[in-house]
C-alpha cells in the first residue's frame, strides 16, 4: 500500500465547504485502488491573519516541504485586502516550490450547458499553461509622492530565458501528447521588450519541435477567439498575466469556474507540486453548502496523475462526468443540487 503526505490548506469560504469533498472521494478511491493519504490538515489562511497577524506561520513552508503534493481550497476573505491573502500564501508556495507551471485544462463535460451558443463553440479541450512564478507578477517596483499630485506607481515586468523556455519546452512537450498544436499568447506590438522576447524564444522553442504546429496571437484577438471559435486550440502557453485572464474565460466558456481546476507543478519533482481549484473563496455563495466540489474534485483528479495513480484519476474523471450528465448538479451549472448532494451521488458513482 503506498502512502502518500499531502499537505492540506482549505483556506477561507468555500475551501472548507469543497476541499473534504474531495478528501471524501480520493479516501475512497484509495480504498478501490491501493493507496492511502495523509491528509495533514493546516488552518492557514485570512481567519488566522486576523488572529495572528500572518496567512501562515512563519515557518510554513519548511513544514509542508517534504510532502507529496499540496492540496489546497482557496484564500480570501472580505476584510482582508486580497493582496495580501494570495502574496501571504499562494504566491509564496508557487514560488518557494519552484511550481512554474499552471495547467488549467477546460473542456465542455456532458450536460453542463456553456454560456456560448454558437455549435463551434459546444465542443473544445484545452488546456492553457500559464507560467507560475515570474512575468507580470513581480514584487519589484514601487510608489512614490503619495497623496500629492505627482503621485505614481511603477511595476516591474520580469522575463528570464531560464523561466520563459522552461515552461514553453512544458507547453510543447505536452503538446506531442495530445493534439500536436500549440498556441502562444502574446501582445508584442504593444509592450514592446518582453512580449518580443517571449516571442523570439517561442520561435526558437518552435524550430526544436518541428511536429508541433504553432501559432500565436494577440491576447487581445485570442480572446475574442476563445469566445468565437474555441474549438481551434489544444494547448496554449501564456505569461502569468495572460494566462491567468484567459483561464477564467475558459473556465467560464465551459459552463462555470465552479468546475475548473489547476495544477501548480514542479516539473522535476524536487518539490511538492499544489493542486487547487482556479475559483477563489466565494464570499458570496460561503456557508450557503451549494458550492460545486466539482473544480476541487478535478484538482484531486490531476493530483492523483501526478502521484502515479492513473487509474484511479481516470475512474475519478469518469465519475465525475456521469454525475454531471445525470443532471446531479449544483446551481452555478444550472442545477438545484446541494454540495452535499453533489458530493453523495459522486461516491454512490465511484462504488
Ligand atoms: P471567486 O472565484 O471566489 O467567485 C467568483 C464568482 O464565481 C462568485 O459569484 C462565486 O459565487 C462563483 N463561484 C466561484 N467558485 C464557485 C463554486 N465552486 N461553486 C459555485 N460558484 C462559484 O472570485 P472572486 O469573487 O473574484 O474572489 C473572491 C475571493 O477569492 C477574493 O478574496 C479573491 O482574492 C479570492 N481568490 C482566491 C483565489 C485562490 O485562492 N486561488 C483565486 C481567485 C480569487
Ligand atoms: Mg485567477
Amino acid at each position: 500500500m503506498t502512502t502518500h503526505k499531502i499537505a492540506t490548506l482549505p483556506g477561507d469560504g468555500i475551501g472548507n465547504e469543497v476541499v473534504p469533498v474531495a478528501m471524501d472521494v480520493v479516501n475512497r478511491l484509495g480504498e478501490m485502488h491501493g493507496f492511502t493519504m495523509e491528509w495533514e490538515i493546516q488552518d492557514w489562511g485570512c481567519e488566522r491573519y486576523v488572529r495572528e497577524g500572518s496567512m501562515m506561520p512563519s515557518d510554513a513552508l519548511d513544514q509542508i516541504a517534504s510532502s507529496d503534493a499540496i492540496f489546497l481550497g482557496a484564500v480570501g476573505a472580505p476584510g482582508v485586502p486580497d493582496h495580501v491573502s494570495l502574496w501571504g500564501m499562494l504566491i509564496p508556495i508557487r514560488r518557494r516550490f519552484d511550481q512554474y507551471v499552471n495547467l488549467r485544462p477546460a473542456k465542455i463535460l456532458r450536460g453542463i450547458p456553456s454560456p456560448l451558443k454558437d455549435d463551434r463553440a459546444q465542443n473544445f479541450d484545452m488546456v492553457v499553461i500559464r507560467e507560475n512564478v515570474e512575468g507580470e507578477y513581480s514584487a519589484i517596483g514601487g510608489r512614490l509622492y503619495s497623496g500629492s499630485d505627482n503621485e505614481l506607481a511603477i511595476q516591474e515586468n520580469v522575463f528570464t530565458r531560464r523561466g520563459v523556455t522552461r515552461v514553453m519546452a512544458y507547453a510543447f512537450e505536452l503538446a506531442q501528447k495530445r493534439g500536436n498544436h500549440l498556441t502562444s499568447a502574446t501582445k508584442s506590438n504593444g509592450i514592446i521588450h518582453t512580449m518580443p522576447f517571449w516571442d523570439e524564444i517561442f520561435d526558437e522553442m518552435s524550430a526544436r519541435h518541428a511536429d508541433v504546429t504553432v501559432d500565436q496571437y494577440h491576447i487581445d484577438a485570442l480572446v475574442a477567439m476563445f469566445v468565437l471559435d474555441p474549438s481551434r486550440f489544444d494547448v496554449v502557453v501564456a505569461s502569468n498575466l495572460f494566462g491567468d485572464i484567459l483561464t477564467d474565460l475558459s473556465a467560464a466558456m465551459a459552463g462555470s469556474i465552479g468546475i475548473a481546476p489547476s495544477a501548480n507543478i514542479n516539473p522535476e519533482r524536487i518539490h511538492p507540486s499544489m493542486f487547487e481549484p482556479v475559483h477563489g473563496s466565494a464570499p458570496d455563495i460561503a456557508g450557503k453548502g451549494i458550492a460545486n466540489p466539482i473544480g476541487q474534485v478535478w484538482s484531486a483528479v490531476l493530483m492523483l496523475e501526478h502521484l502515479g495513480h492513473p487509474v484511479a484519476a481516470k475512474h475519478l474523471m469518469h465519475s465525475m462526468e456521469e454525475v454531471i450528465a445525470s443532471e446531479v448538479r449544483t446551481p452555478d451549472i444550472g442545477g438545484t443540487a446541494t454540495t452535499h448532494e453533489v458530493a453523495e451521488a459522486l461516491m454512490a458513482q465511484i462504488d
